[in-house]
């Protein structure tokens, strides 16, 4: 059978990053974060001073910078014009500006571009929130991957360091709203997708739960 896609979409803070490497590292296979896509095109965009509001100005300059995915889960990164971003693209200024911006469907025609070059044959598990739906409707395996907004805030602020859960919940919350309520690609759960609800689970047996859904298909 040819090499697996597996598609893990998802609100922030569900668990998709862990979960998905997790995922591509037991059975190896290449990840790609597509939300580092479109994180990294909005830092480009902060630096070059571009009005992250203004749509128009937004999608004259989306073929501005060079986006490279690395796919090695056990270390992935991502560079714009060959600068590693990986730690920049998490900022406050990056996380208040990227619903915005992905929200721009020149934006999303770029990346969706780049994602399935980097797709390519498969053999990969691709995390975002259009990937079952738009990016590889015909994925092997898609999970909708969701937990309450108290374990996603609590998950978010304990990665970022952040004391301040409330203000972590908050930005997550209006995130979602946005990506929820966009006219392009809208966070949904893809048609054949498997909800996985991960609140009461542990990290190790999500990853399992998504591995036995890939054994099962072979
Ligand atoms: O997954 P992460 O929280 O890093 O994604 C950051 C933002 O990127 C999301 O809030 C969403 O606005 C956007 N995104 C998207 N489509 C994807 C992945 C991420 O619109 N496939």
């Amino acid at each position: 059978s040819r090499s697996p896609v597996i598609a893990i979409d998802g609100p922030s803070g569900s668990g998709k990053s862990s979960t998905s490497r997790g995922v591509a590292a037991r059975l190896g296979l290449r990840y790609l974060d597509t939300g580092a896509m479109y994180r990294a095109m909005t830092w480009w965009l902060l630096r070059q001073g571009v009005d992250v509001h203004d749509a128009a100005a937004v999608a004259a300059r989306v073929d501005g910078p060079e986006i490279l995915s690395g796919t090695d889960p056990l270390g992935p990164t991502i560079m714009v014009d060959g600068i590693d971003v990986g730690l920049a693209i998490r900022s406050d200024e990056v996380n208040a500006a990227v619903s915005p911006v992905s929200a721009v469907p020149e934006v999303r025609a770029r990346l969706v571009e780049l994602q399935r070059e980097a797709i390519g044959d498969g053999g990969i598990v691709v995390e975002g929130r259009d990937i079952g739906s738009v990016v590889a409707p015909d994925a092997d395996v898609k999970v909708y991957l969701t937990a309450d907004a108290a374990a996603r805030a609590e998950r978010r602020a304990a990665e970022a360091g952040a004391r301040d859960v409330e203000a972590t919940r908050d930005s997550l919350l209006a995130r979602d709203r946005i990506d929820s309520s966009r006219a392009a690609s809208p966070l949904v759960m893809a048609e054949g997708a498997v909800h996985i609800d991960g609140t009461a689970y542990t990290l190790d047996e999500v990853i399992d739960l998504v591995v036995s859904l890939v054994e099962a298909r072979e």
